[in-house]
């Protein structure tokens, strides 16, 4: 969509290649990976040269992992073109899925540069503004309790650059202190350790990943109030302020994995 205006602007200075993918999660794949990297060979890329990620998380991710191991590393930025993404092109995570499970294979390759240009999210569908929305309430809940609320009263159809930035903000506090997910960069992961295993056994794709996130943060703070009850969380409330904003949860007896006392230390 983006792509030609883009290469009008960067061809005046530089020789630009381009490979375009299908839209979608099915992309972060090996056989893309092959295709691209094979494409990368064929135009002669060197060590000098610069990948650029115009797209989604799903373009994010792949290009930088592409990136990350042409000749053992060449410079890459990233352009967020979702909401989406700006969890996912901060932070230098890079990977691929593997049909037993998500990003399983991957590295950590920091962009040079990200570079948001907040007008083109004017074209992304509402089922994509509730995705990345999605990324938005995790950074509240995990960092900053007066996003979580904004969000919560002003919805989820729209955002503004000072909501983005407190957004990215949360998370580039977390990786600056952890960038390799030694501690508390797991705390990025809420909600994502069922997010993955819902993508996979749902086929790549089916859910978005923001939707897939929310049911994983609801599972998480209904197993979180399962093993302390007495944290103070109100999973009802919460799953009721989510499904107010437009989420929908898969039905409640799927995630009502155990009645017997939960043993924490399986
Ligand atoms: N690396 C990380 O730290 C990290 C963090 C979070 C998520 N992720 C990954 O990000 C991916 C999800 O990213 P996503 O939600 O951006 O998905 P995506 O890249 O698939 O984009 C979602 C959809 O929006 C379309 N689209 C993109 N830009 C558009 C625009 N401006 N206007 C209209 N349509 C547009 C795409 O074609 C696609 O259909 C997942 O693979 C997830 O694992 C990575």
């Amino acid at each position: 969509m983006y792509l030609d205006q883009l290469k009008r602007n960067l061809t005046a200075h530089q020789i630009v290649g381009t490979f375009v993918i299908p839209s979608g999660e099915a992309s972060k794949s090996f056989e893309m990976y092959s295709q691209a990297m094979t494409a990368m060979l064929e135009a002669k890329l060197d060590r000098s040269s610069v990948v650029i990620a115009l797209g989604g998380g799903v373009v994010g991710d792949l290009a930088g992992f592409l990136a990350s191991t042409y000749m053992r590393g060449i410079s890459f930025v990233q352009m967020p073109t979702t909401l989406l993404a700006h969890d996912s092109s901060v932070g230098g995570k890079t990977g691929i899925n593997h049909p037993l499970g998500k990003n399983l294979i991957g590295s950590f390759h920091q962009p040079d540069a990200v570079i948001y240009d907040l007008s083109l999210l004017d074209s992304l569908p509402k089922r994509e503004w509730l995705s990345g929305f999605g990324e938005v309430l995790k950074h509240g809940y995990i960092g900053d309790q007066q996003l979580l609320d904004h969000v919560q009263s002003t919805g989820v159809t729209n955002i503004t650059a000072s909501v983005l930035r407190k957004s990215i903000a949360v998370k580039a506090k977390i990786v600056e202190a952890d960038e390799r997910e030694k501690g508390v960069r797991a705390h990025l992961n809420f909600g994502h350790t069922i997010a993955h295993a819902l993508e996979q056994v749902s086929g790549y794709g089916a859910l978005t990943h923001g939707e897939a996130v929310v049911n994983g943060m609801a599972f998480s703070l209904y197993l979180s109030k399962q093993l302390h009850p007495s944290l103070p969380i109100h999973v009802d409330d919460e799953l009721h302020q989510l499904q107010k904003l437009g989420y929908s949860f898969l039905p409640l007896q799927t995630m009502d994995v155990a009645h017997d006392p939960i043993d924490v230390n399986r």
